[in-house]
This record gives C-alpha cells, sequence and structure tokens, in this order.
C-alpha cells in the first residue's frame, strides 16, 4: 500500500488529506477561512497566509488523533507549489519540505491546477486518452487536451477575470457574501424571469474565454435601477440571468472543441463544478457519446485530496521535487517551473 500525504494552502483553505492506492481516499481535512474574508468581499493574502501558519498545526494534531502516528503510514507529502496567492503557497511548502527532511520521505510538488484535474479521479483510474478537461475556478479558466496521463496542451484560458472571480465579483454587486458562487446558485433557484444577459464570445471561433463584459453588464444593470436595496426577485433574477450566461458560454466551448476533434473523455473541475445547474448541463453532452468526469460536489473547491490523488501519480513516476522547490504563483497547466518565472 502507498499512501500519500497531500497538502493545500494555495488559497484562503487550509487543507490536509491522506490518499492511499488501495484504500482511497482515508482522510480530507480542512479548515475554511470564509467567515474570516466575508467581510472583506474577498481574500485578503496576508490575512489567509498568517491563517494557514495556525492551520496547520491544527490540522495536523487532527490527522494524529485520527491516524496515531501518521509518520509510519506515509510514502511521499505532496505539497501545491503553485499557483496561488505567493505567501499562502510558502506556509504549506515550507512545512511540507520540512515534513519531508524529517522523516526523509519523497517531496511531491504539485501544480494546483493538475490537481483539481485529480479531485475527479479519487478512488478512480485515469481514463483512457484523448481527454477534454475543463478548469473552472475561483482563479482560473481553462480548456486543455489530455494526450496521455500527465501531458497536457492548454488550448484556451480566459482574457480577464476567471469564472469564479466573475461569479464572487456579481455576488459582491448584489451585496452578498463570499464565495459568491454558492449564494447566486441558491439565489437563481428560485428567478421566475431571468434577466437576459449577452452571452460572451458567443460567436468567437477561439476557445478562451472572457467573463469581464458580462460582469460589466450586471453591475451596470445594477446602477441603472437605482435602488438602495433590491427585492429577493430582482437578485434572483440578475442571478439566474448571470447563471445562464456563464453557463452557456461555457458548454458553447466546450462543444466547439467536442464538434472539432475526437476524444474519449470530458473532465470539468475546479470550484465553479460544484454548480449544480452547470453540471446538469455538462451532463447532457453523452450525446457526444464520450464518458463525463465530474468530480463529487465535496472535492469541487479547494482541497487537499486531489493533491494526494495527483501526488500518487507522481510518486509512481518518481518525479519527486528538490527541498529547494520555490512557489509559483503564476504558473498555468502542463508548465515547467524555471527561475525566470519565480515569483512572477
Ligand atoms: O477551486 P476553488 O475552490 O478555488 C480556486 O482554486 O480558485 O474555486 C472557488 C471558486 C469561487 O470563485 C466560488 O465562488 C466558486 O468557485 N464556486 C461556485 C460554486 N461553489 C464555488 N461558483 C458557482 N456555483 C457554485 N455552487
Ligand atoms: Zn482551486
Amino acid at each position: 500500500m502507498t499512501t500519500i500525504l497531500g497538502i493545500d494552502t494555495s488559497c484562503d483553505d487550509t487543507a490536509v488529506a491522506l490518499y492511499s492506492d488501495t484504500e482511497g481516499d482515508l482522510l480530507n481535512l480542512i479548515s475554511s477561512q470564509e467567515e474570516l474574508h466575508t467581510r472583506y468581499g474577498g481574500v485578503v493574502p496576508e490575512i489567509a497566509a498568517r491563517e494557514h501558519l495556525k492551520s496547520i498545526p491544527h490540522l495536523m494534531r487532527v490527522l494524529t488523533e485520527e491516524f496515531g502516528n501518521y509518520t509510519e503510514l506515509i510514502d511521499a507529502i505532496a505539497v501545491t507549489f503553485g499557483p496561488g496567492l505567493v505567501g499562502s503557497l510558502l506556509t504549506g511548502l515550507s512545512f511540507g519540505k520540512s515534513l519531508s527532511y524529517r522523516l526523509n520521505l519523497p517531496f511531491i510538488s504539485i501544480n494546483h491546477l493538475e490537481g483539481h484535474i485529480y479531485s475527479c479521479l479519487v478512488n478512480k483510474e485515469f481514463p483512457e486518452t484523448p481527454g477534454l478537461v475543463m478548469v473552472v475556478s475561483g482563479g482560473h479558466t481553462l480548456m486543455a487536451r489530455v494526450v496521455e496521463e500527465g501531458d497536457y496542451e492548454v488550448l484556451g484560458q480566459t482574457r480577464d477575470d476567471a469564472c469564479g472571480e466573475a461569479f464572487d465579483k456579481v455576488a459582491k454587486a448584489l451585496n452578498l457574501g463570499y464565495p459568491g458562487g454558492p449564494e447566486i446558485e441558491e439565489f437563481a433557484r428560485n428567478s421566475s424571469s431571468p434577466i437576459d444577459f449577452p452571452i460572451p464570445m458567443e460567436r468567437s471561433e477561439s476557445l478562451d474565454f472572457s467573463f469581464s463584459g458580462l460582469k460589466t453588464a450586471v453591475i451596470n444593470y445594477i446602477k441603472e435601477l437605482n435602488k438602495d436595496t433590491l427585492s429577493t426577485e430582482e437578485i434572483s433574477d440578475i442571478s439566474s440571468g448571470f447563471q445562464n450566461s456563464v453557463v452557456e458560454s461555457l458548454i458553447i466551448k466546450i462543444k466547439r472543441e467536442l464538434d472539432r476533434n475526437d476524444y474519449n473523455f470530458l473532465l470539468v473541475s475546479g470550484g465553479v463544478i460544484a454548480n449544480e445547474f452547470l453540471r446538469d448541463k455538462v451532463d447532457e453532452l453523452t450525446s457526444y457519446g464520450i464518458d463525463i468526469i465530474l468530480p463529487p460536489v465535496e472535492y469541487s473547491t479547494d482541497n487537499a485530496m486531489m493533491i494526494a490523488r495527483c501526488g500518487l501519480f507522481h510518486y509512481h513516476k518518481e518525479d519527486f521535487s528538490k527541498l529547494d522547490m520555490e512557489a509559483y504563483p503564476t504558473i498555468n497547466l502542463g508548465e515547467e517551473p524555471s527561475k525566470e518565472m519565480f515569483r512572477r
């Protein structure tokens, strides 16, 4: 049995998990900072980094309570090295590197975006390639071709706001809490007449994404209502209209690529795939005769199980990192870290 300890501190959640090749997901711990950041309407990087410093030892204590001496159980330590907030990333990395040094175990650095892909593969084997993957999170929106496991060709990404970021910004404009996605989804459920907003890049042939035009259209619509407080009905109709446009724009891009090239599977990951409306629309794409792979809702948003699962793949390839591994806040999927992009 090979067991990987996964750690993710890329943004505002501190996460620790254990994943094994024979037992699957053993333990998933998350300490959320949502309450701390909600009053600012977004993540405050300094606060996030300081909280990770407090939460990691706490989660490791919980791990010990659950598993006794976990150090005898684990074979390697996998930690997110980027992309994310530099202070947050460094906290997890430093902890993981020192643990690896002390226990004399391999250290595996994980790209958070690749981690999201593996959130769909917890307790599962990697499917037959080629595959089309999409990551829709708070920091990223991208689509990539998986040539074979671990080999990605990015086909398109956002030119401005990330998909989840657009949800968060529209939620802020509607005076809802952070993160905005779940609240917008909840209000959208009760809408009887969604507002008709434009669908981003509806007729563009490009596989890039853009959400800031839609975000601005929604904010302008709210301004034009010229009200101090919006009614629940107005918030619901705006939320639903916005959600419809975002989801439609994602589905158009996926269809465009599925029409052009052959794929065995479609995998959609990242925090926004927690959204039930989007999940249902993606599920409808089974009409293409491909496998649709989505993460369970609990592994959609940031967690360390996906990092541990991804770590297992790299462990089998003996793809280990040195203990001078740095944090790479802006690294893309499939990109090799280099000194030039260090803390870019
Ligand atoms: O993957 P994630 O946890 O963190 C990043 O790597 O960025 O994604 C967080 C994002 C936030 O922007 C949040 O608003 C969005 O995912 N999100 C949702 C839903 N749940 C989380 N967006 C739409 N609908 C949801 N139900
Ligand atoms: Zn994430």
